[in-house]
This record gives C-alpha cells, structure tokens and sequence, in this order.
C-alpha cells in the first residue's frame, strides 16, 4: 500500500513518512542500492548525509574519535534547535548527547548493572510479568489491540519494575516517554499544538518526579536501578542535580517504546507469514534467533546523528569538519550486502546477528540484553499455549522520525 513517492530528505526528516515502511523501505532500498547515501539540503534544515549502508553506519558509529554525538544527536528543524536554545532550557545531555572522557565516566556508572550476570538475575520477574500479560491477553477474550494492550504494557512494567517506579506511576511515566519520544505523531501529542512545548513541560515532570526518587533511594537504599543512578558518582562525588536527571531520562524513555515496538512489530511479522509461528512453536530454541530478527526487521530507532571532529570523506562525500552524518539503521539493516535476501523477515535467517539496531561502539546500547530478554520470554511464553492468532484488522504505524513502529496491531486469536 505505497502512498506516493516521498522526497529523499522528507523520508528521514517528516513523522509521517515512517506510518507507511513498505512504501519507505521500497523507496530507501532503490536509494541505498543505486547511490548508498542521500545528501539532503531541505529547507529549515542544515545540509546532511544519510547513510544507508550497513558498512557505513558500522564505521561512523565505531569511530567515536572522529564521528561526535553532541546535543544534537536527534535530527530536528533548525528553528526547533533555535527555540529551545532561546528557552532558557538546558540542551539535553543525556548519554546519547554525550562524548569522549565525559560519556565513558557516565555511562561507568550504570553499565555493571546492565552488563549480562546482572540482567540475568532478573530473569525470573521478567517470566512473571510475561505471565501476568499473556494471562492478561486470555482474560481480554480473543480479540485485543496487542500493540496498545499487550506489546505497550509489557515493556512498561518490565522496563519501570527494573528502575523501581511503582505499578501506580505508570500511566505518568507513559506520558513522558510519549511526550519526549513520540512529539511527532498526532496520537501522542494530544491536544498540544507545539511539540516542543510538550517535551519541555515532560521533562518538567520528569524532574519534580526523580528528584523525589533521589531522595527516597539515597535514604534507603533499594536494589533497583533508581538507586545505582540516586548514588551514582563521577570521579568520586555524586552526580550533579542536572547530570542525574539526565540520566533517569534517557534510561525511563530509551527502554519503553523501542522494546514495545519491537515486540508489536514482530508480532505483525509473524502474523504475515504465519509458517514462521509454526516453525517456532516446533523448535523453542528459535526464539532466540527469532527475537535479533525481530529487532532487525523492527529496527524501531530510526536514526542518530554524527558530527565530523575535523575534516573528512564517508561514502565517497567530503563532510566538513561539524558537518553532519544520519545514521539509517532500518536501511543498514536491510542491506543486501550483509544480509541475503534482505527484504525477508526470517526467523532461521543465519546473518540475523549482524542487526545494527542497537548501534555499535561506545554508545551501544546499554538495554540490548532486557530488550531480548522481554521479547523471547514473551513469545516463549504465549505461543505454546495459543491455538491460534491472526490480524484482526490493519496494523496502524506511529508517525515519528525517531523512535516509532507498529501503534496498533488488532488480533484475533484462541487460546489452547
Ligand atoms: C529493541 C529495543 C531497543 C533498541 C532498538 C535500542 C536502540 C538503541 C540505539 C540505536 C542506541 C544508540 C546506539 C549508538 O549510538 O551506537 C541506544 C542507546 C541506549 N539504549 Fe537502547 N534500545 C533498545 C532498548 C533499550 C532498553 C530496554 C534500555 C534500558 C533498559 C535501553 C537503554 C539505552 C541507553 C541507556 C542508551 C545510551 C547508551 C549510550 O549512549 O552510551 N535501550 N539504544
């Protein structure tokens, strides 16, 4: 169902291009074949270079000498920047925004507890709360929206049960994660008619909240992930107020909506080619090969930006020294060069470990593991027991440049 041919920048740069990822994956493969990167030059935006192949958003995103995040690690118009620069706001500096010396020191402070011991240990409340949600998914009777009431809730309590929020805050969290990740798509924004205002008055929220946390977990100690950020320390003294909220941010909203659109995503995949849920009910152990598949088919975080340190050359273009790169890590990720028969969602495919969802290099993400680990326990868990799913109405995409994917996906199924 392609909606039309949409100008090569307004396919990384408009929300509305991703409610359509047949029609934009039609498009974005013909462009990575033929010329590998796009340069775009819209109106309201400075010059940049999209990289669409795997070689070339592995080696960016692996050089993080001479390839800079900076606090424009998010494409946006240049009038957005402006206004939130003249707002008075500080620019964000979470640790995707960060670099060198600065981001090693913060990212120390959390990746103990995310390295794969230690998200280990939390395998069993994961498998309780997959439970709890394919328990969920028979109470609602054979038929649900399993992106709004299964795929979204899900990853939302796994996600805040790791942190320590309690189940009575979550509706508040939902809201800011929404309200900071998915500005551009109209379901999320609501009544406000000025995204940026409404990502500003989140992280408004966001801090009343966290500050009281802080507070709480530095007077008593919890194990949960509130506490290691509340008592985290750079070169021996505790954060500072504006680096530790930061950091509740980036974690609160980086492991929400990526997992739930994965999950619904996948789902959406497997009910297209309902062989691959036979296949993975007949061999469990796919799951795992299954789960990377899912992520690279999903491929849920549709960029990051890149700023040269000094003069150089990537996919046969010179950038400047501050010039910019996009990173297209759904486009990376259908690569016919790494990936055979790229356009193929495929559950046995043998490559499916070369996913570059989650990036690479210093800034890889540091939830890849709770990512794989919610999506396989979930589908571990549901599909032996379901007799039967299939699509119950058209799957509906969120509109976000950003952070997006499958919003709504209506089923209809029997349990055994
Ligand atoms: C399918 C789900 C997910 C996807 C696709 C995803 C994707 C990404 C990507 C692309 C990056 C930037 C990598 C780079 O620049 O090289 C990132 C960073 C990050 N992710 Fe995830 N993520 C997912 C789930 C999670 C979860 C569950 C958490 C937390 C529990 C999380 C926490 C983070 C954090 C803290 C960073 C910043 C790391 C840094 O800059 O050093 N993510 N993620």
């Amino acid at each position: 169902m392609a909606t039309g041919l949409v100008s090569p920048g307004a396919l990384f740069s408009s929300a509305r291009a991703w409610a359509d990822m047949d029609a934009w994956h039609d498009q974005v493969a013909e462009l990575r074949r033929k010329q590998g990167s796009v340069l775009v030059a819209d109106e309201g935006y400075e010059p940049y270079l999209v990289l669409l192949r795997h070689a070339d958003v592995f080696a960016v995103s692996r050089d993080n000498t001479h390839w800079l995040n900076t606090a424009r690690s998010v494409l946006g118009p240049d009038a957005e920047w402006q206004q939130l620069l003249a707002s008075g706001m500080p620019p964000p500096a979470t640790l995707v925004h960060l670099d060198g010396d600065a981001h090693r020191d913060h990212r120390a402070v959390t990746s103990p507890w995310f390295k794969p011991a230690s998200v280990g240990r939390r395998q069993p409340r994961i498998d309780e709360l997959a439970r709890q949600f394919v328990d969920r998914m028979r109470d609602l009777g054979g038929e649900c929206d399993f992106a709004r009431d299964i795929a979204q809730p899900y990853t939302l309590r796994v996600i805040m049960d790791i942190y320590g929020v309690p189940e009575e805050d979550e509706p508040l969290m939902l809201d800011l994660t929404q309200g900071i990740f998915g500005a551009g798509d109209p379901e999320y924004i609501g009544d406000a008619e000025d995204p940026l205002a409404r990502v500003g008055s989140a992280v408004m929220t966001f801090v009343q909240y966290f500050n009281t946390m802080t507070a709480d977990r530095r007077e008593c100690p919890r194990d949960d992930l509130a506490t290691v950020i509340a008592n985290g320390e750079i070169d021996g003294c505790p954060m500072g107020d504006v680096e530790r909220l930061w950091y509740y941010i980036i974690v609160a909203t980086a492991g929400h909506d990526t997992t739930s659109f994965a999950l619904a995503g996948g789902m959406d995949a497997l009910l297209r080619d309902p062989s691959q849920i036979e296949a993975l009910r007949a061999d469990p152990d796919l799951v795992v090969n299954a789960t990377d598949e899912i992520i690279r088919w999903t491929s849920p975080v549709r960029h990051f930006m890149r700023y040269a340190a000094a003069d150089t050359e990537v996919a046969g273009h010179p950038v400047r020294k501050d010039g910019r790169v996009l990173l297209s890590y759904p486009s990376a990720n259908r690569d016919e060069d790494v990936f055979s028969d790229s356009m193929r969602f495929d559950i046995t495919r043998k490559d499916a470990e070369r996913l570059l969802s989650f990036g690479v290099g210093a800034h890889f993400c540091l939830g890849s593991q709770f990512a794989r680990r919610e999506i396989r326990t979930f589908l571990s868990t549901l599909l032996p027991e379901l007799d039967h799913i299939e699509p119950a109405g058209p799957p509906e995409w969120a509109e976000s440049h950003f952070v997006s994917g499958v919003k709504h996906l209506p089923v209809r199924y029997r349990f055994r």
